[in-house]
């Protein structure tokens, strides 16, 4: 199984540090777990900083990095060992196994916050911490700080400056590393296999969710967390909801099934959209829309390389399927003006695509802090996926499209001289999608 060397999270917390500098220290704090029903909790999921920081997992970690601090720089707050909890809930590293297997310079069990965790505060002038997360939290801090106030009569020796954290680890992680590039193909791999899975496997008036439990049985057959997300899968009209996750209702023979899914590896998600015939052929209309889409998404893919702005690839995308818009009928009027008018939003209502990590919708911002558009850079992923939506109620349309929704999306890594499509094995080509779907032997898999 691949997984993230200790090397690579040394040099992430390297750069971190650097960037932060020896006068300052940064804390990142986990959630806590979330309740479901009564006393049981949804599966647990770290924060993203303290797993890119450290792929440290247990629930409400504290991660706390000190440059050049005389007794360590690199510490953490791990839940406590205790014998009675662990029947119960499962093993926990504790202290002793955060320096072990996380290589944490100190460990402490989160019973010993408040004793321990202000000495690394001390003497550091700007805190580096994200306030408004966890106001439970934020209490604390403001404490602890309130505390060494008291205790050292005066107003140094404690942090006088908060400055929000996100900035400088959001910038880290939208450029990959080559071991995060690694991950994210294996993640890639898995999710593109699972729609093939899928589109083999469909046929007329079987339920969207078989098609579900499909795609999730080989995200974690394959040795992934699971989902990366709640998987979409939407058959006609359902397709047309842009977050649409009952996945309840038949599939229809004439209808157009889109699936957006993807697994978590090793916490980072895969992001595949494929639209396709559940019936195995596209009717002329849904044929039409798809080209059209399949056609944009490829204009945008060549859009990218190092250099181009986000804002240029989102106004080329809204231009071309506003432009087929027209085409198809759905649209009347000059291209531009409809443009300028955001008419395009009627049946194009997201934007072309998101960065890919640990978050799906990983973090490094559109916008620079600077509120500078985003310039695509070798290593970053993102994923591209325009689509068109046309609700079944929307009379305006041509009667033949009405109750289609159809997104392509790909994962694609910005390389020195252009792109490698990460998920270029999951087929979209019209041919090869009506070829597979169906193809699949019926007893081939239980039920
Ligand atoms: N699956 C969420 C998205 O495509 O952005
Ligand atoms: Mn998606
Ligand atoms: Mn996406």
């Amino acid at each position: 199984m691949e997984a993230l060397s200790k090397q690579e999270f040394a040099r992430r917390r390297a750069r971190l540090m650097e960037d932060i500098g020896d006068e300052a220290v940064a804390v990142f704090v986990g959630p806590p777990p979330r309740p479901r029903s009564n006393d049981t909790s949804y599966p647990y999921r770290p924060s993203s900083d303290i797993l890119y920081l450290s792929g440290f997992h247990e629930p409400q970690a504290v991660l706390v990095l000190a440059p050049g601090h005389d007794d360590g720089e690199f510490v953490l707050f791990a839940p406590d060992r205790d014998p009675k909890v662990e029947q119960w809930e499962g093993r926990r590293a504790g202290p002793e196994g955060a320096v072990e297997d996380y290589g944490a310079d100190a460990a402490f069990g989160l019973s010993e916050l408040d004793e321990e965790l202000p000495k690394w505060l001390a003497d550091r002038k700007r805190l580096y911490y994200t306030l408004g997360s966890d106001d439970d939290f934020d209490e604390r801090v403001v404490g602890w700080i309130q505390e060494l106030r008291h205790r050292r009569h005066g107003v140094s020796g404690m942090p006088s400056a908060v400055v929000d954290v996100r900035d400088l680890v959001y910038t880290a992680r939208l450029t990959k590393s080559d071991e995060e590039i690694e991950i994210l193909k294996k993640a890639c791999q898995i999710s593109s296999q699972a729609h093939i899975l899928a589109m083999q496997h469909c046929r007329p008036e079987i339920y969207e969710y078989e098609l579900q439990a499909l795609l999730e049985y080989h995200f974690r057959q394959q040795g992934g967390e699971g989902p990366a997300y709640p998987s979409i899968v939407g058959a006609g009209d359902n397709a047309t909801i842009l977050h649409y996750t009952d996945n309840k209702s038949r599939i229809g023979a004439d209808d157009v099934v889109l699936i957006d899914a993807g697994c978590e590896y090793q916490y980072y998600a895969g992001d595949i959209t494929r639209s396709f015939p559940a019936g195995g052929t596209f009717s002329p209309a849904q044929r039409d829309i798809y080209q059209a889409v399949l056609q944009v998404q490829q204009a945008a893919i060549g859009d990218l390389e190092p250099g181009f702005s986000y804002e240029e690839l989102q106004a080329n995308t809204r231009r071309r399927l506003t432009e087929a818009m027209v085409d198809l009928g759905l649209l009347t009027g000059s291209v531009e003006q409809l443009v300028e008018e955001e008419k395009y939003r009627d049946y194009y209502p997201h934007s072309i695509g998101h960065p890919l990590g640990i978050d799906v919708h990983d973090v490094g911002l559109f916008r620079t802090s600077e509120d500078e558009s985003r310039i695509f850079r070798e290593n970053m992923v993102m994923t591209i996926e325009p689509g068109l939506y046309v609700p079944a109620s929307d009379e305006s349309a041509p009667e033949e499209m009405r109750g289609v929704g159809i997104r392509i999306e790909d994962d694609v890594l910005i390389t020195a001289s252009g792109t490698e499509n990460l998920t270029a094995h999951c087929p979209k080509a019209v041919d090869d999608i009506e070829q597979l779907v169906g193809s699949a032997d019926r007893s081939a898999l239980p039920g």
